[in-house]
């Protein structure tokens, strides 16, 4: 088969069809009402390591009247945003928290999910995640019906559970990833494989 995407009504299931397992962010952020908004967004990624910057990627909403959905409205007011890592034991709530609310109404709340406090930016982040990342706003780029958002990380929290050494620890972590769908992967089956040099 080959596709055109000029063709096609939406190139959507196959992008993400096939670029899986897509790492997830819970993304925390705070309304300037002070409405704590917590939704999760799986095109996602790292971008630079120096300055440490991850992108994700909000699709337009056609039904908001700015077109943004909760989230990048959010950043684009105050600036900021906290990346929350998705594993096994929180992905139910993950995936509460992607319902449409209303713009008063918080994802924590509704999820069940607790609040904790940050260190260098204003909304707070997830305390069962055990990997956040606290970003300043890089830069909001419009690439067509989407937003891309990128994120300098100005603090990390590692809960101690996810770490040997010091480090984080890939193998402790129980990362979750989303495929098409309602799909979803864990990190459970691993192999290794040496890099050439
Ligand atoms: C696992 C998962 C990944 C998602 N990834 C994205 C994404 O990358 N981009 C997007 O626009 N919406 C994505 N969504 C849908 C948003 O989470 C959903 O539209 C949510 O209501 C947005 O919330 P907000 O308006 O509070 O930002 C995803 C949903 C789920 C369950």
């Amino acid at each position: 088969m080959e596709i055109d995407p000029d063709e096609i009504p939406s190139m959507y299931r196959t992008l993400a069809g096939a670029v899986v397992p897509r790492p997830i962010a819970w993304v925390s952020t705070t309304s300037p009402e002070g409405v704590d908004n917590l939704a999760p967004y799986s095109f996602f990624n790292v971008v630079a390591i120096d300055p440490p910057v991850v992108m994700f990627a909000p699709v337009d909403d056609d039904e908001s009247p700015d077109g943004l959905k909760d989230t990048p409205r959010n950043i684009r007011e105050n600036e900021e945003f906290v990346v929350n890592a998705v594993t096994e034991s929180v992905a139910e709530a993950m995936n509460e928290t992607s319902a449409t609310l209303p713009t008063g109404e918080s994802e924590f709340d509704r999820a069940g999910i607790s609040r904790t406090d940050t260190r260098a930016v204003a909304p707070p982040r997830v305390a069962e995640s055990p990997v956040a990342f606290e970003c300043s706003l890089y830069e909001m780029l419009d690439v067509g019906g989407s937003t891309m958002v990128l994120g300098e990380v100005e603090w990390v929290h590692l809960d101690d559970e996810v770490t040997t050494g010091g480090k984080l620890d890939v193998d402790k972590l129980d990362a979750v990833g989303r495929l098409s769908g309602s799909l979803y992967a864990t990190t459970e089956n691993r192999f290794s494989m040496e890099r050439p040099p």
